[in-house]
């Protein structure tokens, strides 16, 4: 047996390495849902951290664990590669298919697990908003998937939306920049498998009625399109309107994009300029929001966080950025995570939770006709909705549909 890894933890060499994945004792594994496919994939639990086994070719599992390791190096929303096991043979000397080992990402689900009965519009339609943006995101930085799907794709919950994480990177490839052809190319494969997707949902009555698997796999299309041009069309803005700029750029932080620097050429005998921003990531608010209170969220839950930490400093008529944000996260943000008992924190994240008490408090006021207060609105959500709600952290005993 031979293990490649930027970081061996021991425990890993402990487990069955000899016995083929699928028939691995369950006192080493955790039941957590999962999506289709073609390899076998089984999670295993070692001194609290949860891993996710996959058994696969030799060429393959390097392939994906190399490309695995350089989107992490860019900060991409990907799973991460922990190691390569390789080399496995049977006790009786009979040679084992390689696993790649990748960190199981807490708090993510399947699509399969994100609805309980049938998949409604409105979530197919944050699902599939959610996936558009990962591709753009993922176009913008030279990366072709090759095999985007629906099951390819994990979810986190994002203040009401989705955000979306690449699991399985086994065709894709980094490349410098991505050719117009690349990039449909991609979509058309993307077409393709959510359409698949949709009505294998359908055939087991998975999808609501409303939803047309044809004009599903379009949306995600044109979704993509619609954020692509956003993002990269070149705009002609005349001399005196200068300003326009800053409200191209303002528009392009509101949908998360970062701008590095803007291109401009002077065009119509310097009557104009000729305007190409340059988007160097996604992820504005997530970054403001780790830069001002060292807190890690979605880019949805941070631009939340991020209004509540400005009510805060206006209310408290503080003016130094940084200092409100000290303040806010010990005197707000802390004291509503540390509410929550020991029992319910598996339910949700703590950013994510904090998004949803503001909601409530938002909902609680407008019924009451005035603010109820911070403090009754975690009590109340702790007992009237955070206790029905299940463990997310790692779903476990929640009966989930699996291909
Ligand atoms: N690190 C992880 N965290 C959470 N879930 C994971 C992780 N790795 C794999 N999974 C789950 O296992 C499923 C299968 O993984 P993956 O897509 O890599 O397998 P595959 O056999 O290569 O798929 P395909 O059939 O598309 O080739 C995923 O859909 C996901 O639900
Ligand atoms: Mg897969």
């Amino acid at each position: 047996m031979r293990i490649t890894s930027a970081l061996v933890d021991p425990a890993l060499l402990d487990l069955p390495w000899s016995t083929p994945l699928e028939e691995w004792p369950a006192d080493h594994l955790v039941a957590l849902p999962q999506g289709i496919s073609r390899h076998v994939v089984r999670f295993v639990r070692l001194a609290g951290t949860v891993y996710a086994v996959k058994e696969t070719g030799e060429r393959v599992a390097e392939r994906e664990y190399d490309l695995l390791r350089s989107l992490e190096r860019i900060d991409f929303p990907a799973v991460e590669a922990v190691a390569i096991v390789a080399d496995r043979q049977t006790d009786d000397g009979e040679p084992l298919d390689p696993v790649l080992i990748t960190r199981h990402l807490q708090f993510s689900l399947p699509y399969r697990a994100l609805f309980s009965h049938t998949l409604r519009p409105e979530t197919m339609t944050r699902l599939l908003d959610a996936l558009a943006a990962l591709i753009v995101r993922m176009h913008l930085t030279g990366f072709f998937w090759g095999d985007c799907s629906l099951s390819n794709t994990l979810f986190r919950r994002d203040a009401g939306a989705f955000a979306a994480y690449l699991v399985d990177a086994e065709t894709g490839a980094l490349h410098s920049r991505l050719s117009n052809g690349q990039r449909s190319e991609d979509l058309e494969i993307a077409r393709v498998n959510i359409f698949g997707e949709a009505l294998d949902l359908q055939a087991a009555g998975l999808l609501h009625e409303s939803i047309d698997p044809e004009v599903v796999c379009e949306e995600v299309v044109t979704r993509y399109e619609r954020l692509w041009h956003e993002i990269t069309y070149e705009q002609q803005i005349p001399r005196e309107a200068r300003h326009d700029i800053e409200g191209r750029i303002r528009r392009l932080n509101e949908l998360g994009f970062d701008v590095a620097e803007v291109a401009m050429s002077m065009v119509d005998n310097g009557g104009g300029y000729l305007v190409r921003p340059k988007v160097v990531d996604a992820g504005y608010h997530t970054r403001r929001l780790l830069r001002l209170t060292g807190l890690d969220a979605e880019e949805n839950q941070a631009r939340r966080l991020l209004n509540d930490l400005d009510t805060y400093r206006a209310e408290s008529d503080l003016t130094d950025e940084q200092q409100a944000a000290h303040r806010w996260l010990t005197e707000v943000f802390e004291p509503v995570v540390r509410a929550v008992p020991a029992h319910l924190r598996k339910k949700l994240e703590p950013a994510e939770l904090f998004v949803q008490i503001i909601e409530h408090r938002w909902r609680l006021s407008e019924q009451a006709g005035r603010d109820v207060g911070l403090a009754p609105a975690v009590q109340s959500f702790l007992a009237d909705v955070l206790v029905h709600r299940p463990d997310e952290q790692a779903v476990l005993g929640v009966e989930v549909p699996t291909g």
